[in-house]
């Protein structure tokens, strides 16, 4: 069995994906340049597998470092994609950054893989491909949409070139659509590290409630939805990395149905920005400091998927509850803030 090449594998989602990855039985690989992640994330991942993989640090837009990086190691038959910058309030500002990094890497890859004869890719997209979806909840066949931001572009766009790839090369490709993912790992030795200030709801919760952040403001509470606020659907982080595992081996296995399957990965269930701040005071006995504020430009109504095409072609459910995730998203920031 060969390597699998985790590109971002010290991100969020690229560690907890490593993890199952390994704990599956899998050899890990991880390239990435630590521009929003930190080395000692291995060290995490060691400490939970008792494996620390292969580390390189370079940027996957270096065409040469990547020529390198494969005649080291010639082993390596799968990648999991997801190294990409993904503010995107930042792509808003600086496209250009946003399109020659998340595509330019892309591209880079592909050419690699299609030269050293790699058959599977899985990627990772997102669910803002589906823009303000007209009607819900969102399936694999829901239309796209131009994105409303460079961000959501380089994902769909990607996804344009992965799709054209697959078809004319000898490459199968598993893109998968992540709804809200939230949490940290049971162990609560890799998290999120959002950089700064936050701009995901979560993260902004779990930093009020641990006093870095004097309140979460609430953007907007007069949507046509039942209780006025916004709906997403959020997902346990193991939950998700665990289908990472699960694509994989079907690519692996052979066993997709088209050289280009999409799965959306959500839980199917829609929640509000204010059910998750009462959950997260429920789950975890905190009160919220909170004032509900003007809408935030460019944020979609409600969004959440029909889980089904996922359950039905690869056999994976997400497991965890809105309370399961918000408690370890607790976990990880007191344990990060050494907060007993
Ligand atoms: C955002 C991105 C999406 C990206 C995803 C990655 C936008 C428009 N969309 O999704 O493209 O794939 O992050 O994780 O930025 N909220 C507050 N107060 C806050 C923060 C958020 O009320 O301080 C609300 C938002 O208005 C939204 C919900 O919480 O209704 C979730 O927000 P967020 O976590 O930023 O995710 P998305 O906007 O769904």
């Amino acid at each position: 069995m060969g390597k699998i090449l985790v590109t971002g594998g010290t991100g969020y989602i690229g560690s907890h994906t490593t993890v199952e990855l390994i704990q599956a039985g899998f050899k890990v690989v991880i390239v990435d340049n630590l521009f929003n992640s930190v080395i000692e994330t291995l060290d995490g991942i060691k400490e939970i597998t008792g494996v620390k993989p292969d580390f390189e640090k370079f940027d996957l837009c270096d065409y040469d470092r990547l020529k390198e990086f494969f005649k080291k190691y010639p082993d390596i038959d799968s990648i999991v994609h997801f190294a990409a910058h993904k503010a995107v309030g930042e792509s808003v500002r600086d496209p250009l950054k946003y399109y020659h990094n998340n595509l330019v890497s892309l591209i880079n890859l592909l050419k690699i893989a299609t030269k050293k004869n790699i058959k599977n890719f899985v990627f990772s997209s997102s669910c803002t491909v589906y823009g303000e979806p007209e009607e819900l909840p969102v399936t694999e066949e829901t239309p796209t949409k131009g994105q409303a931001s460079p961000y959501g572009n380089t994902k769909s766009i990607s996804e344009e070139i992965l799709r054209d790839v697959a078809k004319t090369h000898d490459i199968n490709v598993i893109s998968l659509r992540y709804f809200n993912p939230v949490g940290a790992h049971d162990s609560i030795l890799i998290g999120e590290l959002p950089l700064g200030k936050p701009e995901n709801l979560v993260p902004y919760i779990t930093q009020t409630a641990a006093g870095i952040r004097k309140e979460l403001k609430i953007f907007g509470n007069d949507y046509d939805t039942p209780d006025g606020y916004n709906i997403r659907d959020y997902i346990h982080i193991v939950d998700l990395a665990k289908a990472h595992v699960v694509a994989l081996k079907r690519l692996l296995e052979k066993k997709n149905k088209l050289e280009f399957e999409i799965y959306n990965l959500g839980t199917g269930k829609g929640s509000s920005t204010m059910e998750v701040v009462k959950t997260f005071e429920k789950a975890t006995g905190q009160k919220l400091n909170y004032r509900i504020v003007g809408r935030r430009p460019g944020d979609v109504v409600a969004v959440y998927t029909d889980a089904s095409l996922a359950e039905e072609e690869l056999g994976w459910k997400a497991q965890r509850t809105l309370e399961d995730m918000l408690k370890s998203a607790w976990e990880w920031e007191k344990k990060y803030r050494n907060i007993q």
